[in-house]
Order: C-alpha cells, then structure tokens, then sequence
C-alpha cells in the first residue's frame, strides 16, 4: 500500500487527476488499441478530480475516447433523470464534458426489471472487457467502499444492497436534507469486484473520514471495516489530505511519508 498525504482538498485532486492521466497514457503508449478499463465513484470527494480530469482533456493531455468506465453504484427505485441519481451525477459532473463514446460507459440500472440479472450481467461485463485497470473510490465515514456496508462480505460481489440509516443521513445532504427522500437500497459492486482491479486509488478528505482512513490502513482485516479490504491488495493507493490523516498513528504516517521520500514518485 501507498498512502500520499496532500494538504488539502485541491491538492488532492490535482494529483489525482494528473495520475490517473499518467496511468491511462502510459498504458496508451504499451498498448495504443486495448482500451483502458476505469472504475468510478459518486460522492462529494470525487468531484475536484473530475474537474481536474475533464480540464487536462480539454487541454488535450488526456483522451478518454478509448476509456471503458464501470460505476460502483447506483441506487434502486430513483428515476434515472432524478437530479440525484448517480447517472445524472456522473453525465452532469464527468461525462458531459470529456470525449468519452456513451457507449462505452457502464453505470448498474437501479430500475432493472431483474435486479439480480442486472447485477450479474456487470460482473459478466467486467469480466468480459478484461477486467478494470484502476479502481477509483471514495469512502463513507463508517468505511463502506461503494455501497459495501460494514459487515458485507469482503468477498461480496455486485449485488443489492441495503443502505445503513447513517449512511442515508450523511447522503441526505444531496436531497435537501430530506432522510425520507433517500433511497433505502442500492445496487452496488461488491468489495471483492473492487479488489479485483489491478490497482486501487482511494480518495479521503476531511476530518469525517479521518476514523475510515485509520481502520482502512492500520485496523483489522475486517469486514466491519470494509475499506480494509485495501490492505490486502498489492497495488492499493490511498490519496488524503491533512485531516484525512489525523486519526493515524505517527508511526503509519513516519512508515508511509518514507517510502514516499523513497521511491520514485511514479506509476505503480
Ligand atoms: C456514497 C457512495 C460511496 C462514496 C461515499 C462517500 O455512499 N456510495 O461510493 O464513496 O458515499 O461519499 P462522499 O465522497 O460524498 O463523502
């Protein structure tokens, strides 16, 4: 695992972004055909790395025309032209504004007539482009990466969910505050189809996810922490800023700011 430490917020995304253009064009250059396989989270954290990505295409150093995305999640029973759907989120924030073919992004339909065909005809997709290249993800306050609750299995796959009361609150802040307005249940990859990819980039900022940074990097591989499931993963990069942080212990932060100061700041 590696874990960059940035000062802020802003940071966080410029060198987010400019990693993820590094990866996908270094993986351009080896193999110019094979399209590069993203996957991609919701949320509030993610959204200065989507501004930062959608300008290093606009000033052409990053082309997403041979991008292939699958979203985490997306909840169940919401329209998909609600406002806050993550379709409308993703095509309103990210998608709208790149060169990205339509068809070649995958986000799980919440409205499926068969949920659990829907769920496994994404693993099938995954499977069937040859996996994902680089997962990146958020995480909730209480650790849940996508919408992998405390105690999902951590060999879960892409599945319905249900969504904790407490994760409903901190998302009812997309829906005017209103907790009634949150969906109950979602359909969301599973930690193992997160594992899965080759390398993992995880995105935390703020003091209210301080505690999920702890657990992920220095508590128990335990499901009651589902981001520690990173811990197992070869090719696990963790980005936060300075409050993301600062539940860590001096002796995680000493290990992780000396193999930064180490090796050299590249592409795993
Ligand atoms: C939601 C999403 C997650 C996301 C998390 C944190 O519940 N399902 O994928 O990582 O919220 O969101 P935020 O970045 O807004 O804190």
């Amino acid at each position: 695992m590696r874990l960059i430490i940035e000062k802020n917020p802003e940071s966080v995304a410029v060198w987010t972004a400019q990693y993820i253009a590094k990866f996908i064009n270094r993986q351009f250059e080896n193999a110019p055909d094979k399209p590069f396989v993203l996957g991609l989270p919701t949320g509030g954290t993610p959204l200065e790395t989507y501004k930062e990505l959608i300008k290093l295409n606009k000033q052409g150093e990053i082309s997403f025309k041979n991008v292939i995305t699958f979203n985490m999640d997306e909840y169940v029973g919401l329209p998909e032209d609600h406002p806050e759907s993550y379709h409308t989120f993703m095509w309103q924030n990210f998608f709208n504004h790149i060169d990205i073919q339509p068809e070649n992004v995958n986000i799980l339909d919440g409205n499926a007539p068969d949920l659990l065909k829907e769920c496994q005809d994404y693993e099938d997709k995954i499977k069937a482009v040859g996996g994902i290249d680089l997962f990146l993800c958020g995480v909730g306050a209480n650790g849940h990466l996508a919408f992998n609750e405390p105690f999902s299995s951590l060999a879960s796959r892409t599945r319905l969910k249900t969504i904790t009361h407490q994760t409903r609150i901190d998302n009812s802040r997309f829906f005017g505050g209103k907790l009634e307005d949150v969906p109950r249940n979602a359909l969301t990859v599973g930690v193992a189809t997160v594992t899965d990819a080759r390398h993992l980039l995880v995105l935390a900022v703020g003091e209210n996810k301080a505690l999920a940074v702890k657990m992920g990097i220095e508590g128990a591989y335990s499901h009651t922490w589902t981001i520690s499931a990173i811990q197992a993963h070869p090719k696990a990069l963790v980005v936060c800023d300075e409050k993301a942080i600062q539940e860590l212990s001096a002796r995680a932060v000493d290990y992780f700011r000396d193999i930064e100061d180490r090796i050299k700041k590249d592409i795993w």
